[in-house]
């Protein structure tokens, strides 16, 4: 005899079904009997903003039902009609047709719910050796790989415009500031690759975070697992999951990596923030280093004048949101016992909010600097003040075996006598004065002094001169050809 293909089948006619006629609205309610109060439904339900895990819970649910038939826990016939179902249910979730049913707490079950209308007993079975709380703990991860995805791709459209930005006017010499006080000269592409360092940390982070969420936890059930003889490497081979939990009350009650992704974030944010507050400033009258697109600021509704810089304002402003859903996570879970509890619910509030957030700051970087234009002439006008090259002629007389602390005291004691003098730069000095400070100094002297000069002799790797930023530009050439 041909041995049936379906094994561990459950004991239970196909036909005839306690819930089949009458169909209670939420899947729960033989055991708790009475409809649910009102404001309690409205205080409970999670379907107003998790629907969005959608997808993922149709491809979880998906490769969940095609288990349950290897594994020979569902007919094949059963297995056809929940994929013909569930993604039905995709086409018209992803066409803008699909009417959810607010009465249905969340996502699952409203998708489940919408299943069982559709395609009837089959759609009973799916929730086979699976509870919600697994469940649910597969649709974020899922929704976090993505999202890291798309925020790696972001990154990666921001890096771009800086380098961009940085091989078209990076040649440019500006003042570098350390206190917010003019301290070295450095050229402009330099301080661009900077951002460019600090969101290639956040590539790598987002990197290392993706490993430990793209692991599945389905098949954890609700705390303990399942007696059923399912197969999880199975559900995550499909999924494209590069493993499974270990253990079942971790799987369900971890949201680590919902925490790390929106540390992440936060840090994205951090650094989107440092660079849009140097831009605000930058395009000030008072620096008048770069000018904003008009397309990129807005007016003020009394002065004529204004252009506002109101987009990386905004992108600053939003920074603290993120950070709150940073700490709102680490204390939703802080206060938990194991395992699943329904504080956790709450996790998607922040986690969607503080994507959102970020997400459309990153999006909005991009035109920013690709439409920004550098003041090289305002820059250049004001190049020479601030003593910029204090520290170059300082080295200078170290090359003339001065020691650093006395060579500094010198220029300091020159510096020191151009303001008492009303003298702008060092160059001012004559150069007798300079000899009466450090006998060492010779004319060559000249060729020292000067941001011009000190942009071209700087010897040390990864500083802010000519060599070292033509490095930097090859090197992000390789990287992001
Ligand atoms: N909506 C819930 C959440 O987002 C799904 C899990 C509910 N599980 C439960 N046993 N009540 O966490």
């Amino acid at each position: 005899m041909k041995k049936s293909r379906v094994k561990n089948q459950p004991p239970i006619s196909s036909k005839v079904e306690p819930f089949s006629t009458a169909a209670p609205v939420k899947s729960w309610q033989a055991r708790i009997g009475k409809a649910a109060d009102p404001l309690a439904e409205k205080f409970v339900e999670s379907l107003s903003f998790d629907y969005r895990l959608a997808e993922q819970d149709i491809r979880g649910s998906l490769a969940h039902a095609e288990m349950l038939r290897a594994v020979g826990l569902i007919y094949i016939s059963d297995l056809a009609a929940i994929r013909e179902g569930l993604n039905g249910i995709l086409n018209d979730i992803q066409a803008g047709r699909f009417r959810f049913d607010k009465r249905q707490e969340d996502i699952h079950m409203a998708l489940e719910a919408e299943l069982i209308q559709r395609v009837g007993d089959p759609g009973r079975k799916l929730h086979t050796a699976r509870s919600r709380n697994d469940q649910v703990a597969l649709d974020i991860r899922l929704w976090c790989v993505a999202a890291i995805d798309t925020m790696e791709q972001r990154l990666f459209d921001l890096q771009n415009a800086l380098i961009a930005l940085a091989r078209q006017d990076g040649e440019v010499v500006m003042p570098a500031y350390t206190h917010l006080q003019r301290a070295q000269p450095i050229l402009f592409g330099h301080e661009l690759l900077a951002y460019v360092e600090m969101l290639q940390r956040d590539r790598e982070r987002l990197a290392d975070c993706r490993k430990r969420t793209n692991i599945s936890p389905l098949g954890s059930g609700a705390v303990a697992g399942s007696t059923l003889a399912i197969d999880r490497l199975q559900v995550a081979r499909q999924l494209g999951m590069k493993g499974i939990t270990a253990n079942s009350i971790d799987a369900v009650s971890d949201r680590d990596f919902v925490v790390e992704f929106v540390f992440a974030l936060s840090m994205m944010a951090m650094h989107l923030s440092r660079w849009a507050e140097q831009w605000i400033l930058y395009s000030s009258i008072e620096f008048d280093f770069l000018r904003i697109a008009d397309q990129f600021t807005t007016g003020s509704s009394m002065m004529p004048q204004k252009r506002n810089p109101d987009m990386l304002e905004l992108i600053r402003g939003r920074t603290g949101g993120v950070y709150g859903h940073l700490v709102a996570l680490l204390t939703m879970l802080k206060g938990q016992p194991l395992a699943y509890n329904r504080d956790m619910q709450e996790d998607k509030r922040s986690l969607f909010a503080a994507f959102d957030a970020v997400d459309l700051s990153l999006q909005i970087a991009v035109p920013i600097v690709q439409t920004a234009v550098i003041n090289k002439i305002s820059i250049a006008r004001r190049l020479d003040e601030g003593f910029l090259d204090a520290t170059a002629l300082a080295e200078y007389l170290v090359r003339k075996g001065v020691p650093f602390r006395t060579a500094h005291q010198i220029v300091g004691a020159m510096v020191a006598q151009c303001e008492k003098l009303g003298l702008k730069k060092l160059t001012d000095l004559p150069l007798n004065e300079m000899r009466k400070l450090a006998p060492e100094i010779s004319a060559e002297v000249l060729d020292v002094l000067g941001a011009d000069h000190v942009v071209a002799a700087y010897q040390s790797s990864g500083a802010g001169g000519r060599k070292q930023l033509s490095a930097q530009l090859r090197r992000w050439s390789d990287r992001h050809s």
